[in-house]
């Protein structure tokens, strides 16, 4: 089957790499003329492991190109999906003129049944535009249908989302578009991976509450860590106990300074504004956006305090600055809020990160990056660990506390036992944990 993928950002091209891997004959369009002419020299141009593999071996295999030029690839498909950014408006709901602009294309080109699948996440209700714009600008008769595929892979490990998913979702009542659906996912019927079949507006929906629930988790776990902190409890106990009724499951209760990313902030304002479009306070989600930006912020004052309330003209270590590990993506990542709170009260931010230097550095000019932790360690008044990249898990901490002006570390992922560390001679900050003396003092 021809496949035309309009939008070569993070979930249109890992689509469709992918799908050209389970065999199908993919075009990648973007209107980026830079973007695509590096991808035409195979070079991929966001962090995903495993993702340039997969797009050489099918680019030299010949299932796989990529392209400027919209109409013709949408002539040539017989299936069209629709992979373009859907960014927040101001008020939070989602700004869909790319996917207007696209769905103008499908129907200026249209010359054949075709369908046209919402890989984005759209607000409820998108496939019916579409479906009105595409029938309002085609000149000729052709038949068409609408479909929502919405996509939940998750940015460090969407290659292996995208092969062995949960669940996918088909939302279509069009009998031809399911068919065709169910053989470009065959691979994955093949390997028993359920499939939900629903109306399109469902199939919009279950994207938002999954994320919706999710972001809820997070923050609920992190508020548990806060009234851990007063209560003298442990999170890290307390999470595993709940997590071990499989009613709740153990996943996505790892607190931390808030949840960042370009779907869990995004998709929270955009469930909160489409419920107010249709009447309704989605209380629970409204108070998911305070509570994450409460979390982000309270993080600044855990520094502060474990600094000793004075963060002026101080330097400090900031390791990890992308949303979480495995990716370069800094988009609405903690470590902004933190920088941001350390550089206002006076501090100096020297940062270390595997793969989002480049991208921070564009915002914050300001901090001085460096080769590596040991090397952002050296001569700082203290660690803060804002991100849980594998290698910020062993640190060699006899050689830090040679480095460091005083040995001290804010672990905002947890990522050491407290025990171990203070025995090591460290003072240790970390969230919602018992053992953590000083942050009861400070909290007293
Ligand atoms: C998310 C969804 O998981 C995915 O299904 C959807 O398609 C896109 O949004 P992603 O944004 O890549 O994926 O990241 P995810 O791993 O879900 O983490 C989101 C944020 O929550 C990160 O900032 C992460 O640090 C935070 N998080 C996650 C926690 O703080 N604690 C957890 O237990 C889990």
């Amino acid at each position: 089957m021809n496949i035309c993928v309009v939008g070569s950002g993070y979930v249109g091209l890992v689509t469709g790499a992918c799908l050209a891997d389970f065999g199908m004959n993919v075009v990648g369009v973007d209107k980026d003329v830079d973007k695509v002419e590096a991808l035409q020299r195979c070079e991929i141009p966001i962090y995903e492991p495993g993702l340039a593999t997969v797009v050489r071996t099918n680019m030299d295999e010949g299932r796989l190109r990529f392209g400027t030029e919209l109409g013709p690839a949408i002539e040539q498909a017989q299936a069209i999906f629709i992979a373009v950014g859907t960014p927040s408006r101001p008020d939070g709901s989602a700004d869909l003129s790319f996917v207007e602009q696209v769905a103008k294309s499908i129907g200026e080109h249209l010359n054949g049944f075709k369908i046209v699948i919402t890989k984005s996440t759209v607000p409820i209700g998108t496939g019916q535009k579409i479906d009105k714009i595409i029938r309002e600008v085609q000149t000729g008769q052709h038949e068409f249908a609408v479909v929502s595929n919405p996509e939940f892979l998750r940015e460090g490990s969407a290659i292996g989302d995208f092969r062995n998913p949960d669940r996918v979702v088909i939302g279509s009542v069009d009998q031809r578009a399911i068919d065709m659906m169910l053989d470009i996912y065959s691979p994955l019927r093949v390997a028993d991976v359920p499939f939900v079949i629903t109306n399109v507006e469902s199939a919009e929906l279950i994207k938002y509450a999954s994320n919706g629930f999710l972001a809820t988790k997070v923050s609920f776990i992190n508020e548990v860590a806060h009234l851990c902190e007063r209560l003298g409890a442990d999170v890290e106990t307390v999470a595993r106990g709940m997590g071990l009724d499989t009613r709740i499951g153990p996943q996505f209760l790892h607190p931390g300074p808030g949840f960042g990313g370009s779907c869990f902030p995004k998709d929270s304002r955009a469930v909160v504004q489409i419920a107010l479009e249709h009447g309704l306070h989605f209380q629970i989600m409204e108070s998911v956006v305070a509570v994450n930006q409460a979390t982000k912020e309270r993080m600044v004052e855990k520094i502060s305090q474990a600094f000793d309330g004075g963060l002026k003209g101080k330097t400090v270590a900031v390791l990890g600055l992308s949303f979480k590990p495995d990716t370069d993506d800094i988009r609405e990542s903690p470590a902004i809020e933190i920088v941001k709170g350390l550089l206002d009260a006076g501090a100096s931010v020297r940062a270390f990160d595997p793969a989002a230097m480049e991208a921070f550095r564009e915002d914050w000019p300001q901090v001085e990056y460096c080769d590596n932790s040991y090397d952002a360690a050296a001569g700082a008044d203290g660690i803060v660990i804002a991100t849980e990249w594998n290698q910020f898990k062993a640190l060699e901490l006899r050689r830090l506390k040679e480095l460091l002006k005083r040995p001290l570390i804010v672990d905002l992922r947890n990522l050491y036992e407290p025990a171990k560390i203070r025995a090591a001679g460290f003072d240790y900050f970390s969230v919602g944990r018992v053992g953590a003396q000083q942050e009861q003092r400070q909290e007293a």
